[in-house]
C-alpha cells in the first residue's frame, strides 16, 4: 500500500465481497453471535456491512446514499454487545481476512480499524 492508496484501492471490491461472504459463513457458525441477527436470511446484513467497508475504505458510497450517516454506535445499541461478544465479532472478521490474500501492511491497518470499531461498539459490562 503506496501512501495516499485507499484500502479499497489495494484490495478491489471483489476481495472486500469475498470478506464480508466469509465473514457471514463464521457469523452462521458462532450461534452466540448469530442470534443476535433478526433476520433468517443474512444478504440484507452481508448487504449492508459490504457497502458500509466500500465507504470506509475509500471506495463508493453508495452506504451514505442507502443508509444515511452511519451512526454505527447507536445502530447497535439494539443488541447488548460485551467484551465476549465484541470477541466473536472480531474472532469472525479475522477468520474472514485469513480467506483472502492481503498485504500485511493492509491487514495490519485493517485489523487496527476493526479493534478499535468493535470496541466502540460495547454498550455493557
Ligand atoms: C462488536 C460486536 C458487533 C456486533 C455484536 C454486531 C452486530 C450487528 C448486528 C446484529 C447487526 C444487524 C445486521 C443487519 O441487519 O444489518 C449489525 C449491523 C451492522 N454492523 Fe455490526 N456488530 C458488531 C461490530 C461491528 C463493527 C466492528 C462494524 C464495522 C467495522 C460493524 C458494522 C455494522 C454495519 C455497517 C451494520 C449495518 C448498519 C445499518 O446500515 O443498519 N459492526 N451489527
Amino acid at each position: 500500500m503506496n501512501s495516499g492508496e485507499s484500502i479499497f484501492d489495494t484490495l478491489g471490491e471483489a476481495k472486500i465481497k469475498t470478506l464480508v461472504t466469509e465473514f457471514y459463513n463464521q457469523v452462521k457458525q458462532t450461534p452466540d453471535l448469530r442470534k443476535l441477527y433478526p433476520e433468517k436470511d443474512l444478504s440484507g446484513a452481508e448487504e449492508r456491512l459490504f457497502l458500509f467497508l466500500l465507504h470506509v475504505f475509500g471506495g463508493p458510497h453508495t452506504y451514505l446514499e442507502k443508509r444515511g450517516h452511519p451512526m454505527l454506535r447507536r445502530r447497535h445499541f439494539q443488541w447488548s454487545i460485551d467484551g465476549q461478544m465484541r470477541n466473536l465479532w472480531l474472532n469472525c472478521m479475522f477468520k474472514a481476512m485469513d480467506s483472502i490474500d492481503i498485504d500485511p501492511n493492509v491487514r495490519e491497518a485493517m485489523m487496527s480499524y476493526f479493534i478499535k470499531v468493535a470496541n466502540h461498539m460495547i454498550n455493557k459490562e
